[in-house]
């Protein structure tokens, strides 16, 4: 088999090569390649140009020659930069209890909440949540997500937390998606801890971090920063440590109040999530520095709350992802087209910063150089959708799924 794939003509393909990590986006400064061709060597790209010059140029070369016989439109595989689905349980009865009214504290009383997604999470082997994950990761490949993020966090002990960290390892070997890791011991103080919060995470540090490393299961660190959880004052040492460690920070800030965008400037963390609560001062404080902004339409659809201040995000200059936040109590839909159109009509997005937001912006949350845009050098990870303009893809706001998903330069679904 030749080590070279050349796949065209493409109606239309959108690389985002030239477009800012921060700040708006127009859709009429969007570069759109027409009659486009991807040439690919060995799972990356290497070179875009229109499908007749690549043939052109490079005949020389052994090439594979996939022909497309309709019409297409090519985008960056998707990426999500924000997901819990190593998780057991269903939190079904959250949700019906949250649309009957009930309160945050009346359906923890009633056994609901994050807790119960801990209980019943502990309570499976690693094999069962490797299996779950995988399931979840295939799903989202199939709607063109090629890159998921995925958190720990329903573990809550030392021992709890390595085996789902060590379960999201393992699926990685189970799935064609890639799967990022991230350690959310920091999630809330388990009920069982003796302790308090300082004490807790100080045992989190001390004790995970290091085999975190040793085990090569994670190089990031999120907590969420929130009165039922944790607050800025708990997490700045536990950040600390982790930074002096060499991990990456990301935090899960503002989502009901705020407090937690602030420690992530302070801390240079990777991205600020939520921010639902954010005011004018968090967004401009987020806009002045290097951290990119991910908004999670799924909690606020899934919650019935407000969404993330994108708009002013992008107009106060800032970066922003957008993620689905896929989770088992606030987020269980875990669409992320979809969320992420649903989020543009209610903040006036452009398309091109929605697509942004799912693709490069999502790979700089995500400290990944590699991927998001489509260029020489990059992973081959791209979708076909059979449409001939791409605004259709928004308009069907997630109806229109990718009819070719390819991964590191292989068709891994048609
Ligand atoms: O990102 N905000 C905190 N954590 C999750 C919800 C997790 C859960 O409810 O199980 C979130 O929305
Ligand atoms: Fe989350």
């Amino acid at each position: 088999m030749s080590k070279y794939k050349l796949i065209g003509p493409i109606s239309q393909l959108i690389s985002m090569r030239e477009l800012p990590i921060k700040g708006a986006l127009k859709d009429e400064n969007l570069h759109i390649l027409e009659n486009a061709g991807i040439l690919i060597e060995d799972g990356n790209i290497k070179n875009i140009e229109t499908y007749s010059d690549l043939l052109n140029n490079y005949k020389a070369l052994d090439l594979e020659i996939i022909e497309l016989k309709a019409n297409y439109v090519c985008l960056p595989g998707f990426i999500d930069a924000h997901t819990h689905i190593c998780y057991c349980g269903s939190r079904a009865k959250d949700y019906a209890m949250r649309n009957s009214g009930k309160s945050y504290l009346e359906i923890a009383q009633a056994g609901g909440g994050i807790w119960d997604t801990v209980t019943q999470t502990r309570k499976a082997e690693q094999q069962e949540l490797m299996y779950g994950i995988v399931k979840r990761a295939n799903t989202h490949l199939k709607n063109g997500v090629t890159t998921i993020e995925v958190k720990s966090g329903y573990g809550l002990s030392v021992p709890e937390e390595l085996k789902m960290l060590r379960a999201i390892k393992e699926a990685e070997r189970n799935t064609e998606a890639d799967l990022i890791a991230t350690c959310l011991a920091g999630h809330m103080l388990p009920k069982d801890f003796e302790g308090d919060h300082e004490t807790y995470l100080d045992h989190i540090s001390t004790t995970l971090f290091p085999i975190l490393q040793e085990e090569k299961l994670t190089n990031r660190i999120d907590a969420f920063i929130e009165q039922s959880a944790f607050s800025p004052s708990n997490i700045l040492p536990y950040f600390e440590k982790a930074k002096s460690m060499g991990f990456d920070i990301t935090v899960h800030a503002d989502q009901f109040s705020t407090g937690g965008s602030e420690i992530a400037v302070k801390m240079n963390a990777i991205s600020a999530d939520h921010l639902e609560a954010s005011t004018d001062n968090e967004v401009k404080m987020l806009a002045n520095s290097n951290v990119v902004s991910i908004a999670l339409p799924g909690a606020s659809i899934g919650l019935g709350c407000s969404f993330t201040p994108a708009r002013k995000i992008l107009d106060s200059g800032g970066a922003l992802a957008i993620a689905s936040d896929w989770n088992p109590g606030s987020a269980p839909m875990g669409d992320l087209l979809t969320q992420a159109c649903i989020l543009g009509t209610f903040e006036k997005l452009s398309n091109t910063e929605v697509l942004a937001g799912i693709t490069y912006r999502a790979a700089a949350a995500l400290n990944l150089q590699d991927r998001g845009r489509l260029m020489p050098g990059m992973l081959a990870d791209f979708n076909l959708f059979k449409t001939d303009h791409y605004n259709e893809i928004f308009y069907h706001q997630g109806k229109l799924v990718p009819s070719q998903i390819w991964k590191q330069g292989n068709l891994i679904y048609t």
